[in-house]
């Protein structure tokens, strides 16, 4: 399954300026406007941002005013304030975006995934994501029998067993982009690398899941 997805990466994958570096900065700052935010809208502010703020050392010497006006469009602007506030601790306490998974936790503003989306991309480490699309496509796998935000446990256990020991970079990046492009709502199944392995396909189920919450 592994071989598969990466394969299919290989040839349609999108090409996103955040997957050209390795800078865990430039990552980090892709990841936090792509919470809440779609790439499209992502992609001008993801570049104007690092024009403004190259470095992290940047981002901490700027001042609050500047760094939210510089967000001033994308929303949720507590991101932007933990951003921030981040950059002025790291870059206080040396300036390198550390590596351990329990010090990047830590961090204000990065939860478990957003976690995992850096240190997979930047330092190519072996830890699994769960954002919206990876629910999906995950619940989709396994025919899940309830809503994904209601097993979120043996989601995360599920993409902590098949995140790839070899090339955990890409296959992260694959799986979100399997559930962009193709287990979307709407799913192409037919394009789909996972097509033998999914259960929600084999029991054409497809379009009934993931169930969604009823209250
Ligand atoms: N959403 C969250 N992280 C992403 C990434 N690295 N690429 C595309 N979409 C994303």
């Amino acid at each position: 399954m592994r071989r598969l997805l990466l394969r299919w990466y290989r040839a349609h994958g999108r090409s996103l300026p955040w997957r050209q570096t390795r800078d865990p900065y430039a990552i980090w700052v892709s990841e936090i406007m792509l919470q809440q935010t779609q790439v499209k809208t992502v992609l001008p502010y993801y570049r104007r941002w690092l024009s403004q703020f190259p470095t992290l050392q940047q981002l901490a010497a700027a001042d609050q005013q500047t760094v939210l006006k510089a967000w001033e469009g994308l929303g949720y602007y507590a991101r932007a304030r933990n951003l921030h506030r981040a950059a002025r601790q790291l870059s206080a306490e040396g300036g390198e975006f550390p590596q351990r998974f329990e010090t990047v936790l830590a961090l204000p503003g990065i939860g478990r995934t957003t976690a995992g989306g850096i240190l997979s991309a930047a330092f190519n480490q072996p830890v699994a994501i769960l954002d919206g699309n990876v629910k999906r496509v995950l619940a989709r796998l396994i025919a899940l029998p309830q809503p994904p935000n209601r097993a979120l446990n043996q989601l995360w256990a599920l993409s902590e067993r098949l995140v790839s020991q070899t090339h955990p970079r890409d296959f992260n990046q694959a799986l979100m982009d399997l559930g962009a492009t193709v287990c979307t709502r709407r799913p192409a199944c037919l394009l789909c690398p996972w097509q033998n392995y999914c259960e929600a396909y084999n029991q054409n189920a497809q379009s009934e899941l993931p169930m969604t919450e009823s209250r």
